[in-house]
């Protein structure tokens, strides 16, 4: 076969950066200035790295509208720190808060879970109901217990492939949500949430870094056995920095931020990521069954495609001939096999399209 003339990856994370962004990372990233430093080479004191500091705060509160009373902070490290930050910092044994809910959604909530039961007393308040096409919790049927200390949402199954359609009611409970996996590929509307986090591989840039973005009244919460960079209030009052933030990673996202605004901001991402899956998912349906997605409809991931060959024995063979098309990294996660296809913001409709012409000549010639 010839080689590709363009190359598609569709890594789950770290993945593709938008083009636009990679062309001008190296002239924002690696030239010396003046100073004899590049823009990585400088200390975080400074106030160079400070306004690339606030720059990147400024250009995420405006795609998302972050009300007023929330703190965004860019935090060294992944979502994984996160599933130990949180109960650390929204605990409170001296009010009762030692419970917290956890929605079961899949492969990443449970992972959530496991961490957080170091920590507290985990209550599994809602998991699919065991239909048989997978879908979220259904999020009409929750009792969130008033002295839960919050409540844990996986807002996108990057694994499983499914995501929340709605978000739940849980009262006075703060929601907390995991949207690692769909930040930045849709509006959200943070007054829902008492605090949300993404890593950084997906829709955001480099590994490496994590946002949090967390309601002012959960930082008066003790925190009392929360190590100091995992302590929201102190990061909070040291504006994120109280050790060596993740530089290299802010100023690439401060890159695709503005390049998210010059796009048209999160409307425009949602409409082509709405696009983008609509077309695959369609084109896996109209597929007389060679392939299967097997998610609920409404529960479908729109940036994480899972989809399955009906002869499980055709994956490896699929996955050499894409590779072979410049199509790459569609391999399912190990705990549940088949195909996944990551369509992130930076996966521009042309890359799905190759995939989708490649899944039609599959079928032909092993159908
Ligand atoms: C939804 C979700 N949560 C958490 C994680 C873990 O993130 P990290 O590897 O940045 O710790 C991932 C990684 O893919 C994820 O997709």
């Amino acid at each position: 076969m010839s080689s590709p003339s363009a190359v598609w990856n569709f890594a789950s994370g770290p993945a593709r950066l938008p083009d636009a962004v990679l062309a001008r990372a190296g002239d924002v990233l690696f030239r010396r200035g003046a100073d004899g430093a590049t823009a990585i080479e400088r200390p975080f004191t400074g106030t160079a790295v400070r306004a690339v500091l606030e720059s990147a705060r400024e250009r995420l509160t405006q795609l998302l509208e972050i009300p007023a009373n929330y703190r965004v902070l860019f935090l060294a490290g992944g979502a994984m720190q996160q599933f130990s930050a949180v109960p650390l910092n929204l605990l409170d044994p001296d009010s009762d808060l030692r419970t917290a809910a956890y929605a079961d959604s899949g492969y990443w909530s449970r992972r959530a879970m496991q961490e957080a039961a170091r920590f507290a007393e985990v209550s599994v308040i809602a998991r699919h109901d065991g239909r048989e096409a997978l879908a979220a919790p259904a999020v009409g049927k929750w009792h969130v217990p008033t002295g839960c200390a919050y409540c844990h949402i996986t807002a996108n199954e990057t694994v499983d492939g499914l995501a929340y359609p709605a978000w739940p009611d849980t009262g006075e409970v703060p929601l907390v949500a995991d949207v690692t996996s769909c930040f930045l590929s849709a509006p959200l509307d943070i007054s829902r949430f008492g605090l949300l986090y993404a890593s950084a591989q997906k829709n955001i840039g480099p590994s490496g870094m994590t946002v949090v973005i967390v309601r002012e009244d959960l930082l008066r919460r003790p925190a009392q056995s929360a190590p100091s960079p995992l302590c929201y209030r102190l990061q909070a009052e040291q504006d994120g920095c109280i050790n060596t933030p993740p530089v290299m990673a802010i100023h690439l996202a401060a890159l695709v931020f503005e390049w998210i605004a010059e796009l048209g901001g999160l409307s425009a991402m949602a409409e082509t990521n709405r696009r983008k899956a609509a077309l695959l998912y369609q084109a896996i349906d109209s597929s007389d069954g060679f392939y299967t997605a097997p998610i609920l409809v409404a529960h479908r991931s729109m940036t994480n495609v899972r989809f399955h060959l009906a002869d499980d024995s055709l994956t490896e063979r699929f996955l050499i001939d894409a590779e072979q098309a410049g199509l790459t990294n569609l391999r399912g996660h190990r705990h549940v096999g088949g195909l996944r296809a990551s369509l992130y913001n930076a996966m521009p409709l042309a890359g799905v399209g190759a995939l989708i012409d490649f899944m039609k000549e599959f079928r032909q010639s092993n159908g």
